[in-house]
């Protein structure tokens, strides 16, 4: 097992994890049915789930579009994973998808939460010929990822890397900072490099998520919902792969995608190449 965590407890003090405000990796997390939340993270998804009631629905959705991203890019050879906005350990972890395919595939993960970074230590486990690895880093400092010790460690610089950020950009409100944001992670990455994204949108289901939106507002936390047509902005100068940008449960669907109802999937998600 081949491991790093980059900012562990014995080199700071305990992080603030602030556990009487609702934190988006908590609140995710109690959605998806895990248990490394606390009482104001379950107030916030229940008082936000009273105007979203299939946000559960979606963001399983979600994460289910990222096993299937990951099978489907390591099955086509990439073996270098970033996850920015990696959220709480789930079953299955991006390293155990795409790790399957591969057991040589190598995964850096990076949040900005010290509940996450708490976290990462117990969960972040390898196969013997792989390697996984986090940073505590935000996405608004690339710099503070692509020249990492962790980044410069993980990855041979002449591959090419799946970038995966999902369910993240749609916290940066900004169009014009999250889609800068996405170019300066992707522009450094070699030929080749492929970047994954999903976020919120209200297309399948208006007033819910107009009101679900304004509910995560109300509770502190930043969501905003993008048009097809704005998502579509985040790829120029990426060959995006088919089906292009479309809601995550018709991305390549398996069986169990197949059988989601379109109105209970608020995310738009899509794959691109960089030439
Ligand atoms: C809703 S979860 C998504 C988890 C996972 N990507 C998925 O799709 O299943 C969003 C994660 O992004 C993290 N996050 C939000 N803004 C961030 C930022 N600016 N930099 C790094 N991580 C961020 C949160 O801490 C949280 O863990």
């Amino acid at each position: 097992m081949d491991w790093v965590v980059k900012h562990t407890t014995e080199q700071h003090p305990p992080a603030d994890l602030r556990t009487d405000v609702p934190h988006t990796a908590r609140v995710y997390d109690y959605l998806l049915g895990g248990r490394d939340n606390f009482a104001a993270d379950r107030e916030a998804a229940g008082s936000i789930t009273a105007d979203w009631p299939n946000l559960p629905k979606s963001m399983r959705a979600n994460r289910d579009f990222m096993c299937r991203v990951t099978r489907f890019l390591a099955e086509r050879g990439y073996r270098q994973f970033l996850d920015i906005g990696t959220g709480l350990p789930t079953s299955p972890n991006l390293h155990e998808v795409a790790q399957k395919v591969d057991p040589t595939s190598r995964v850096l993960y990076v949040d900005n939460d010290p509940i996450v970074l708490v976290h990462a230590r117990a969960l972040l486990t390898s196969t013997p010929e792989g390697r996984t690895a986090y940073v505590d880093a935000d996405l608004h400092q690339p710099a503070a990822i692509l020249e990492s010790t962790e980044f410069a460690e993980v990855f041979d610089p002449d591959e090419p890397v799946a970038l995966s950020l999902l369910a993240i950009v749609h916290f940066i409100p900004d169009d014009e900072v999250a889609i800068d944001l996405v170019r300066r992670m992707v522009d450094p990455l070699p030929p080749r490099s492929a970047v994954a994204l999903s976020m919120t949108t209200e297309i399948s289901a208006p007033e819910e998520v107009r009101r679900g939106v304004a509910a995560y507002n109300a509770n502190g936390l930043p969501l905003r919902s993008r048009t097809k047509a704005e998502v579509e902005r985040f790829f120029d100068g990426l060959d995006l792969l088919d089906p292009g940008v479309v809601l995550v449960n018709r991305w390549h669907p398996d069986a169990a995608a197949a059988e989601v109802a379109d109105e209970h999937v608020h995310m738009y998600g899509a794959v691109a190449v960089k030439p």
